[in-house]
């Protein structure tokens, strides 16, 4: 053969690569309103900027007939391009070859992605759609997912690591994402289960749809297993591209800043009217969050989960940082097993890639009742405090009303390492609110009084003038300074640049025990 005869042959051959299981099989995808593994990395990706490894790569299994079925690639598209001009790895299961699933080559090429990733120093991004193990290949299978788990473990914290799942993941596929920092799923195409509901009605006798027991909105809202949820796959794709923005390449490496147009020194004087003169009443902690980033962008995470606490990605000043709001808005702010999870596991993220924390903070306390005890309160709450410790990123909180009890403690406070801690005049910092303080505290003289109501609201108002402030707070140093809320947003940027040379560390160890 000549030379040119050889090019015919690879280029027929690439071509071939490129159609998957084929015509009819990549129709049907389409007909579920779901795009093909190569359609969306054309989406993920900076324009041109895909180059693919391991396109020849075919299965070694010989039962069942597989030997007569053979794809190029085999049934997943691995290698890197670029998002807004930043190297990332990514791999796009093709749910037209044997329905995505893993065989062993197809998990070697997964894993060469990822080490070729951990070791550039660059992020991994895998768009899931596979129906789990290949089961013809058995054990072999099995130790392909293995491999996976075992560099999405040891990747943990040193690259950033997203998963979306782009359609119906079992059993194996589902783990791998839940072990990377943020899933994406979209609406009425995704599900991640561990069994589906043939499984499930076998075994507990529950009947249930595919989406209720494992789609987008189980995830977003219930589980807390998916970051995100989307109405499309190219939205779900473009908020891939977007939360690059926000985060580095690697834990070695800067965030990105953003445009840093919005004046620094803006005072914003609608922060005077956001908290309720009644301290009972409920205000939207957003609305604090969007005038204080800039330009008002917040990038949420979990936003249909655990709503009494509030995580995301900002710009202040330019700098990438992770915010962290309690939502006065919902449950009166109040921290329970769920918002505790959510905050902590965000606040890892964070530490875990130098992105630093600015908490704002109202909360009266974690939740009470039998429910919150016999689930673990205590140890979920307990993560929470533990991220907030163990974090040595730059941290900076706002106390804009209640701060109450253990609460105020793990919110970032002075005594856990709170770099910039300030209040707004109408903090209130103490160990419980004053109604409950004050049932305990004089409960006896209360229910001796003639005019009982009259002597708890003269209580109240006793308590109230003598702790509802955050001047004693001030006054010991835990609190920098009590500021205008207006300027909020410059005391943070002169903050977060007086610590962009922080240096902090914990003591040398293996690693600690969270209370998991
Ligand atoms: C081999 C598979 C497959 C699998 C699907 N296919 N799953 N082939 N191994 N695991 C093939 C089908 O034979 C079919 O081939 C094609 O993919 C499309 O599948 P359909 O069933 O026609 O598609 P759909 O109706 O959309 O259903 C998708 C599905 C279903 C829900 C994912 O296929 C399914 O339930 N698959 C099995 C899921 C599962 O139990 N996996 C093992 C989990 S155990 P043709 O040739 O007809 O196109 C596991 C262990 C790891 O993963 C544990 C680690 C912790």
């Amino acid at each position: 053969m000549t030379m040119r005869d050889k090019l015919d042959l690879l280029e027929r051959r690439r071509a071939e690569s490129e159609l998957g299981g084929g015509e009819a099989r990549l129709k049907t995808q389409h007909e579920k309103g779901k795009l093909s593994a190569r359609e969306r990395l054309e989406l993920l990706l900076d324009e041109g900027s895909f180059v693919e490894l391991d396109r020849f790569v075919v299965h070694r299994s010989t039962d069942f007939g597989l030997e007569t079925q053979k794809f190029y690639g085999d049934g997943v598209i691995t290698g890197h391009g670029k998002i807004d001009g930043r190297l990332v790895y990514v791999f796009s299961q093709d749910f037209t070859v044997f329905g995505g699933s893993l065989s062993e080559s197809f998990a070697e090429k997964i894993v060469k992605i990822m080490d070729l990733a951990m070791r550039n120093g660059a992020p991994v991004i895998g768009l899931n759609d596979s129906g789990g193990a290949r089961i013809q290949e058995g054990v072999v299978s099995l130790g392909g997912y293995a491999e996976i788990f075992l560099r999405n473990t040891l990747a943990s914290g040193v690259i950033p690591q997203i998963s979306a799942v782009l359609g119906p993941c079992a059993g194996g596929a589902v783990y791998s994402p839940a072990i990377t920092d943020f899933t994406y799923m979209v609406r009425g195409t995704s599900y991640m289960f561990v069994t589906g509901p043939n499984v499930v009605k076998t075994v507990t006798h529950e009947d249930v749809t595919m989406e209720e027991l494992g789609g987008a909105d189980a995830h977003a809202e219930k589980s807390g297993v998916a970051h995100f949820a989307c109405d499309s796959e190219p939205e779900c794709l473009q908020q891939i591209r977007d939360l690059f923005r926000f985060i580095p390449s690697n834990n070695l490496g800067p965030a990105p800043r953003g445009p840093g147009t919005d004046p620094r020194n803006r005072r914003e004087e609608s922060l005077l009217d956001v908290v309720p003169d009644n301290a009972n009443k409920p205000y939207d902690m957003h609305e604090v969050i969007t005038r204080v980033v800039d330009d008002g962008e917040f990038y949420e995470v979990q936003r249909d989960y655990a709503k009494n606490i509030i995580c995301g990605f900002a710009h202040l000043g330019g700098f990438s940082v992770g915010v962290v709001a309690n939502q006065p808005a919902v449950l009166a702010g109040v921290l329970d097993i769920s918002a505790s999870l959510k905050a902590a596991r965000f606040i890892r993220f964070c530490d875990a890639f130098n992105i630093p924390i600015v908490t704002f903070e109202d909360v009266p306390g974690f939740l009470p009742g039998t429910a919150q005890e016999h689930g673990g309160i205590i140890k979920h709450g307990a993560k929470l405090l533990y991220a907030y410790c163990e974090a040595t990123v730059p941290k900076l909180t706002v106390i804009t009303r209640k701060a109450y009890g253990g609460a105020y403690d793990v919110m970032s406070s002075k005594h856990i390492r709170g770099d910039f801690n300030v209040a707004w005049p109408t903090a209130e910092i103490a160990v419980m609110g004053p109604k409950g303080a004050v049932e305990i505290l004089f409960r006896k003289e209360i229910s001796e009084s003639n005019d009982q109501a009259a002597a708890t609201e003269a209580k109240i108002e006793e308590y109230r003038e003598k702790f509802a402030h955050p001047y004693i707070a001030a006054g010991r140093g835990y609190l920098d300074d009590i500021i205008d809320p207006r300027d909020t947003r410059p005391a943070l940027i002169d903050a977060l640049e007086s610590l962009q040379t922080k240096r902090d560390k914990n003591p040398p160890k293996k690693h600690g025990n969270i209370p998991l």
